[in-house]
This record gives structure tokens, C-alpha cells and sequence, in this order.
């Protein structure tokens, strides 16, 4: 075993490993010179005290040079489109959806059945939920991986996945995977070998013989979920009648942290990446990002080790598979959310914050937090991108900064206890049905489950249900970055309740939300007479709308003030003209005074009613109103 040295050693060290492994590729070399000393300057840092430091980052290289020369001629035909055109993800037209394989279309074959659908809604991004050989029962909605090379053999087969990336591909859409890179199931052939006793697998999890460490850990660490096991391990079964040993799991029982310390394992997840992108995926959604590096006496969360971890896979992306892109998952303090992102780790991400504000300005009827969000916590260094989103799979959690709260009068604690129980009913007057998940008595801590019409509304009955539902849809699809729909939601599914009869599912109310593909909500979806229909045709308006308004490409945004609270409002400037969007949560028409919107022309255009309107008359936005309207600041020149 060789410990790190020098750049020079180490890099001549790599490419003989990459040499005997097979031919090194001009176009690979280049980019191996180009990234490798970032990658070298990581690995120091992470593992230079690790004696097998030089041979696992040659052996990395050397993973990355075998897929590169096995890498299809299409994909990299692919590379070199989006290495041309690295703003791709900023156009107006982008749009991405969600869903479940099995939920939404029985298997592989029957999602490729839908693409004509995914096509008439304007998709250019299609996240397929984790579709991995994962245990029988209880997996964690796939979240818990058993291999990252077999699909789950229910949905069909990696060959067809691959067959199913390439026809995505021909109809505009990128195929978007996750990568669940913090933890493997608890029946991963690594897993098996190191409750086995394999000492080099053993090394792979966090592993402890007694409560020393664990309890240690756990002075500092967040439960996540509280319902399935206090604290951060679990406890293995016992062996020989010696009491089980402590194994790290951040999420279930039956995920088990890996331990990136190793960097055997940073090698071997880099392998599987690689293998993932070589089947066609554009897009690997880092699966809790914030969790990958643990240090003792820290929260383990969002430590520099995990954004070192990032910088890592990224320069082997770069060198692999340069078209490829990351997507992060960190459901965190805003302040952590954006570390993140930049183009050395995550050039997209989940914008978590926007999207609990959303429902947060929602129940409160009064936009002040989201605008504070809009205005100061929504730029991005250049060539990255938000995905905006109002639902997605998992909980809703009251991630706004308690110093931006408090800024507002705002009791951050008392707050997020009245948005708990507005959302999961037990608020007096909600019209929210939802349900709680993860409520943990020891803090007083929960999140919100529930779909968006149900979160929004409809379920009660609430007559300002439908227009909610489009009200946060018209906010997610103009903030900029890649909007992101969760499927079902554009014809206004409702929450399904049958998983509290499923044993495998009774435990996670996350599945409330996660329902069927709702046939009957989808056939009707021409049907303006059904909410079904309702919602579609005006989602369907915003998309068609947002992908002819070039002004809504990129993604900052000016923020917009009114005087009025229950209005959030911002500028898209474009070259030509500028976007003004005002989205009214309350419950009461407002109107804006000419004098507020002085600073524009008096002519204006309302983008979703195709008409001119005259701004020099004041402007209402009815309860739960929106526009989108193309205005020119006075000041500027006029469009010609
Ligand atoms: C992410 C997923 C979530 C899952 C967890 C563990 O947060 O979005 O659904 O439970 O990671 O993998
Ligand atoms: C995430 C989060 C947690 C979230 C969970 C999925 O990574 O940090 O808050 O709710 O995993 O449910």
C-alpha cells in the first residue's frame, strides 16, 4: 500500500493504473491534465493520512479512464453538445417532472408508453424515483439500494433503462436518476460482507463493538426519523452471543452510512457513478448530500469534508462523463442549501426554502418571509440554476432561517408549531389536509406530508383551493432555474390514504402523497367542468406561456415590493423587456396604485390573458391572483 506523495508521483502513479486497465483516449488524457490536480489537491486533504491514499486515487482514475473508452458514442456525441452549451438547463423551455416508476406506469416499458403525455406537457427533464434492486417490503421508496447496476427486477432491466434514456433523449428530455451515495441497504453485497466479518467491507460502514462511539455521536447529531430508531445507529444482530455491534443509519434501519473516510469507497462509488452515467443519465440528483461526512462532536451534517466529497465526483464526472451534471439534495439552513452549489460541486439544486415558503405564505396569507427569500436568498453564482418546486416526494419541512423569522417579529419555533398543525388539520379554519411525519416529542419537531391539491384546499373544499394550487405553480414556474412537477399534481390528485392498510408502508405518511397515477383525474383532464380539467388547463397555460417568455430564461430576479403583504412580487429583466410578476396569497383582492408601478411604462402586456393592459390605471390582483405581465422601465429603451 502507497500513502499520497507529491502531484507529480501520485499523477505518474495514476496513469500507469489507467494504462494497464487499457488504452488512454487523447480527449481522456486532456481532461485528465485539466482536472486531475483539483482531484489530487482533494484527496490530500481527505485522505492523506491514509496509508492506501495514492493506490485508491489511481485505481479512480483508472475506473474513470475504462469508462470513458466504454462510454457510447451517443453520449459522448451528448458531452460535447452540453460542454458547447454548458446554460442548457437555463432555458425558458426547461420543465421536469417526477414520479415513481411502478406508481405512475407499472414498470420501465409502461413509462416509455407515457412519453408521448410527457411530451404534450412540455417535460425536458424527467426524474424516475430510485429504480434499483432495493429489498422486498420496506426500502425506503427505493432509498435504500441493494445494487446500483440491477435494476429493480419489478420495473425491468438496466438494458431497458439505458433503451429508455435514449428514446428520452430523442423526444428533449433528460433522463434524471438519483445517486444514493450515502448509504446502501442493508442487503448491498458490501453490507452482507461486512456483518460477515470482511474487514475490508467492515470498513466501508461506520461500525462500532459498544455504545462508546455511537453514544458520543449522538451528543451532537439530528434524529431524521425519530418513528424508526432514536439517534443515528442501529444496533446489528448479535454474533457468537456477543452483544450486536453499532452500525451508523442516518434514515431507516436497513440504510447503513458508508464510511467515506475510506477512500476505498469514495473509489467504488465513483465506479458505480460512472456506470450510471454510461447508461444514458444526464442528470444524478445527489441524494442527501448534507450527511456524507461524519466528525465527532459536529451535527454531522454539511461538514467541508462533504463539499470536498462533491468536488471529488465532480472532477471525475469532468473527466468521465463531462456532460453529466449534478443535482443536490440538502434539505437544510438556506445558509447550507446554496454551499452546494457552484460548478465545482452541484450545478443545480432543490430550492427547499423557496418551496416551504411557498406553503408557508399560503397558510399565513401574508408573502413577507418569501419575499425576503425572493430578494436576498434566491441569487447563484453564475451558470447554476434552482429547481423550483411546490411538492416533491418527500416531507415538507420548515427549513426558513430562524434570524430571518425573527427579522419579521417572527417566533421561529412558535411558527413552525402553527404551520404543523395548519397543514396536517388541526388548525382551526385550515384548509389544508395533511399529515404529520416524523413527529419527534423529545423537540417538538414534525413535517408535512400530503399532495399539493390536498395541501392546497381541494380536499376541504375550500373554494380557494384550484386557485392556490395554480397560484404556487405560477410562483415555481417564473422564479427562475428549472421548474419541477411532481406528476398528478397538474390534474390535482388528491392524497390516497390506502397505505395505512399497507404493512411495508403503514409507517412512512410520506406515501400519502406518493399515490397511483390517478387515471380517472387524467382522463378527465380535458374536461373543464372537473377540477381535474381546470388545473390541467391552466398549468398547462403557464408552461406554454413561460416557454415562449425568453425573459424567464436564467435565473435571477429584482425583487418587486407593493406596500401590500400578501403580495410577493419580482422583475425577470431580459434583454428586451423585463417580466414583472405579483402573485396576492391573501384572501382579499389588492390593489396596486398607479403610483407604485410609476417605474414602468403606462402600456403593459398580461402574458397569461393575452391582452394589453394600462398600468397608469392601478393594477387588482384577486385573492389568490397572479401576472405575469411584460413591462419596459421607463429609462430603458423602448422595444423596437
Ligand atoms: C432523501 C430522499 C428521501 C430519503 C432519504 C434517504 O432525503 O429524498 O426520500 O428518505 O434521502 O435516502
Ligand atoms: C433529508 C432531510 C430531512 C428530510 C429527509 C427526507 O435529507 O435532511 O429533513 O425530511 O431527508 O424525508
Amino acid at each position: 500500500m502507497t500513502a499520497l506523495t507529491s502531484l507529480d508521483v501520485d499523477r505518474a502513479a495514476a496513469l500507469a493504473a489507467a494504462e494497464a486497465a487499457g488504452r488512454l483516449d487523447d480527449a481522456f488524457l486532456a481532461r485528465f491534465d485539466a482536472q486531475f490536480p483539483r482531484l489530487h489537491g482533494l484527496f490530500s486533504r481527505l485522505y492523506g493520512d491514509r496509508a492506501d491514499g495514492q493506490e485508491q486515487l489511481a485505481e479512480t482514475i483508472a475506473v474513470a479512464s475504462t469508462s470513458w473508452n466504454t462510454r457510447p458514442l451517443d453520449l459522448k456525441v451528448r458531452d460535447a453538445q452540453r460542454l458547447a452549451d454548458p446554460a442548457w438547463f437555463q432555458s425558458e423551455r426547461m420543465l421536469g417532472g417526477v414520479c415513481y416508476v411502478d406508481r405512475y406506469a407499472g414498470n420501465l416499458a409502461g413509462i416509455r408508453d407515457q412519453i408521448p403525455y410527457f411530451r404534450e406537457l412540455g417535460l425536458t427533464y424527467l426524474h424516475l424515483m430510485p429504480l434499483f434492486d432495493a429489498p422486498e417490503g420496506e426500502n425506503d421508496g427505493g432509498y435504500a439500494v441493494s445494487s446500483y447496476r440491477r435494476v429493480n427486477p419489478s420495473l425491468g432491466t438496466m438494458a431497458q433503462l439505458s433503451e429508455l434514456a435514449a428514446d428520452l433523449r430523442a423526444s428533449g428530455i433528460s433522463l434524471v436518476l438519483d445517486f444514493i451515495f450515502n448509504h446502501t441497504s442493508n442487503e448491498h453485497e458490501w453490507a452482507q460482507k461486512a456483518v460477515a466479518g470482511d474487514p475490508e467491507f467492515e470498513d466501508y460502514y461506520l461500525i462500532f463493538p459498544d455504545r462508546e462511539m455511537p453514544d458520543a455521536y449522538e451528543r451532537t447529531t439530528r434524529e431524521i426519523f425519530p418513528d424508526d430508531h432514536r439517534g443515528s445507529f442501529v444496533q446489528l444482530a448479535s454474533v457468537d452471543g456477543a452483544p450486536g455491534r453499532w452500525i451508523w443509519s442516518t434514515f431507516y434501519h436497513y440504510q447503513w452510512d458508508l464510511n467515506y473516510a475510506n477512500p476505498a469507497v469514495f473509489r467504488a462509488m465513483a465506479g458505480e457513478m460512472l456506470f450510471l452515467a454510461n447508461q444514458g443519465v444526464e442528470v444524478l440528483r445527489m441524494d442527501a448530500v448534507a450527511f456524507i461526512w461524519k466528525r465527532l462532536g459536529t451535527a454531522c451534517e454539511s461538514l467541508p469534508e462533504a463539499h470536498m466529497l462533491l468536488q471529488a465526483f465532480n472532477a471525475v464526472l469532468a473527466m468521465a462523463a463531462p456532460g453529466m451534471i449534478f443535482k443536490s439534495e440538502a434539505i437544510v439552513h438556506p445558509d447550507e442549501v446554496v454551499e452546494y452549489v457552484s460548478l465545482e460541486e452541484c450545478q443545480i439544486s432543490y430550492n427547499p426554502l423557496q418551496m416551504a415558503l411557498t406553503w408557508e405564505a399560503l397558510a399565513t396569507r401574508d408573502a413577507r418571509l418569501l419575499q425576503d427569500a425572493l430578494e436576498h436568498r434566491h441569487a447563484l453564482p453564475p451558470g447554476t440554476a434552482w429547481v423550483n418546486y411546490v411538492r416533491s416526494h418527500d416531507d415538507i419541512g420548515w427549513t426558513f432561517a430562524d434570524e430571518d423569522a425573527a427579522a419579521l417579529g417572527i417566533n421561529a419555533y412558535e411558527h413552525r408549531r402553527f404551520l404543523n398543525r395548519f397543514y396536517t388539520g388541526r388548525f382551526e379554519g385550515t384548509f389544508a389536509r395533511g399529515v404529520a411525519f416524523q413527529e419527534n416529542p423529545a423537540t417538538g419537531d414534525a413535517r408535512v406530508a400530503g399532495t399539493t391539491a390536498s395541501l392546497a384546499g381541494v380536499e376541504a373544499g375550500d373554494p380557494g383551493g384550484e386557485d392556490r394550487i395554480v397560484l404556487a405553480h405560477a410562483l415555481a414556474l417564473s422564479s427562475g432555474g428549472i421548474p419541477l412537477l411532481y406528476l398528478g399534481d397538474e390534474v390535482a390528485q388528491l392524497n390516497d390514504y390506502s397505505y395505512e392498510d399497507d404493512p411495508a408502508r403503514r409507517g412512512d405518511s410520506r406515501w400519502v402523497h406518493r399515490g397511483n397515477r390517478a387515471r380517472d383525474q387524467y382522463a378527465r383532464r380535458d374536461d373543464v367542468e372537473t377540477i381535474a380539467g381546470r388545473v390541467f388547463r391552466r398549468l398547462t397555460k403557464l408552461i406554454t406561456v413561460r416557454q415562449s417568455t425568453p425573459e424567464f430564461a436564467g435565473g435571477e430576479l429584482i425583487g418587486f415590493r407593493t406596500g401590500h403583504p400578501s403580495v410577493a412580487g419580482f422583475q425577470r429583466v431580459g434583454e428586451d423587456a423585463t417580466i414583472l410578476v405579483l402573485l396576492n396569497v391573501g384572501d382579499e383582492e389588492v390593489t396596486v396604485d398607479p403610483l407604485t408601478l410609476s417605474g414602468f411604462e403606462g402600456e403593459a402586456f398580461d402574458l397569461m390573458h393575452d391582452r394589453e393592459i394600462d398600468l397608469r390605471e392601478g393594477l387588482t390582483l384577486p385573492q389568490h391572483g397572479f401576472v405575469w405581465l411584460r413591462v419596459n422601465p421607463l429609462g430603458r429603451s423602448v422595444r423596437t
